[in-house]
């Protein structure tokens, strides 16, 4: 076998560690607020508010502005591109109003899904043009880590070998160019929660999938302390009609399955939501991390909609209620940094929390 070059200076292999392993201190996760445009619309239009660039605005200011507390919960915030260079109020970058609060910055680099043709309905995801000239600039503007979403469908002819292969590609090639840049990726490969799938169907099509991407990063020399992985939980099929699964079965698959195929170099794996109910998503955690068993990273979340939905609807657009919105997400935040340790005693459950946020094909 051939020999490599240095892939990475130790100082950039040392600057990625120690960003990776903020992000994944212990008690802390990630605020994902990187919901493109037209994800935006279908939150704020339910509100009966316009899809602007002043109201998406006037939306993560209300996530970014509340109670200092939050980063006590929240170590890293996902942005869209707008959102990035967008300021509060008084003028101050959010970036900067981040960073004053202790809250690592980061960048949603890809530019959405794009279908593999002919395919059983498969995709891969854009994005690989200029994408060194746009980390690079990133990096410049504050961000520290960024994410790139892929989508694998369940069904009795997917994953199909083809999809596995360009998934994992495309997910080593992003990671490899934002560590060139000094950008800590976080590889996610979602196994979409949609189908009539069981839960060991589930284990199984997860642990291929995140097996062929661990093979695709070692392929591209990416170091994986530098890395964190945001996978989906193993749920059963949204459409599952058969046995009911506990928190504690969803745990043990889950993470049985990332025994098997995340090496222990990485730092931490950050869970997405993929449509549970908030509560659903904090018990689930929590679980996780009570589970007895083999578990070398740091396990925590990187959620969208289960830290977002009540605090969004709890808003619905009235300048009135913008305390309380900060009031909800600041509870969330508090339950799954709770989660996030194993230490979560199940006091949030109230109202919308419940709910289940479960959207058929979701896009990002
Ligand atoms: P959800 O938690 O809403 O699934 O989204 C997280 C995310 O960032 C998906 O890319």
């Amino acid at each position: 076998m051939a020999s490599y070059s240095q892939y990475l200076s130790k100082e950039k292999e040392d600057e990625l560690r120690s960003i990776a392993q903020a992000i994944v201190a212990s008690g802390k996760g990630i605020l994902a607020a990187d919901e493109s445009t037209g994800s935006m619309e279908k939150r704020l239009q339910p509100l009966g508010l316009e899809n602007t660039e002043e109201n998406r605005r006037v939306y993560r200011q209300i996530l970014f502005t509340g109670n200092d507390e939050l980063s006590n919960y929240i170590s890293g915030v996902i942005m869209f591109e707008e959102t990035f260079y967008q300021k509060t109020d008084d003028g101050t970058p959010f970036v900067e109003l981040l960073k004053k609060k202790n809250i690592i910055p980061g960048i949603k680099l890809d530019k959405g899904v794009v279908p593999i043709a002919g395919t059983l309905g498969e995709a891969t995801t854009q994005g690989l043009d200029g994408l060194s000239a746009r980390c690079a600039q990133f990096k410049k503007d504050g961000a520290q880590f960024a994410k790139w979403r892929c989508v694998h469908k369940i069904s009795s002819h997917t994953p199909s070998h083809v999809a596995l292969l360009e998934v994992a590609n495309v997910l080593a090639r992003y990671a490899s160019i934002c560590q060139q840049n000094g950008l800590v990726p976080i590889v996610e490969p979602e196994v979409l929660p949609d189908g009539e799938h069981d839960l060991a169907r589930a284990q199984k099509v997860t642990e291929v999938v995140l097996a062929y991407t661990y093979k695709a990063l070692s392929d591209h020399h990416v170091f994986l302390e530098g890395t964190l992985l945001k996978p989906n939980m193993v749920t059963p099929g949204q459409q599952h009609s058969g046995s009911k699964y506990s928190h504690e079965d969803i745990a043990r698959a889950t993470v049985t399955a990332l025994q098997r195929t995340v090496p222990a170099a990485v730092p931490g794996v950050v869970f997405l939501s993929g449509g549970q109910s908030e509560e659903d998503a904090t018990k689930n955690l929590n679980a996780i991390n009570a589970f007895q068993g083999k578990k070398p990273w740091a396990l925590t979340f990187s959620y969208g909609r289960a830290l977002q939905a009540s605090c969004l609807s709890t808003w619905g657009g009235k300048p009135e209620n913008i305390d309380a919105a900060k009031e909800i997400l600041l509870k969330r935040a508090r339950a799954n940094g709770a989660a996030a340790t194993g230490k979560y005693s199940g006091d949030s459950a109230d109202g919308a929390a419940g709910q289940s946020l479960y959207v058929a094909n979701h896009a990002y």
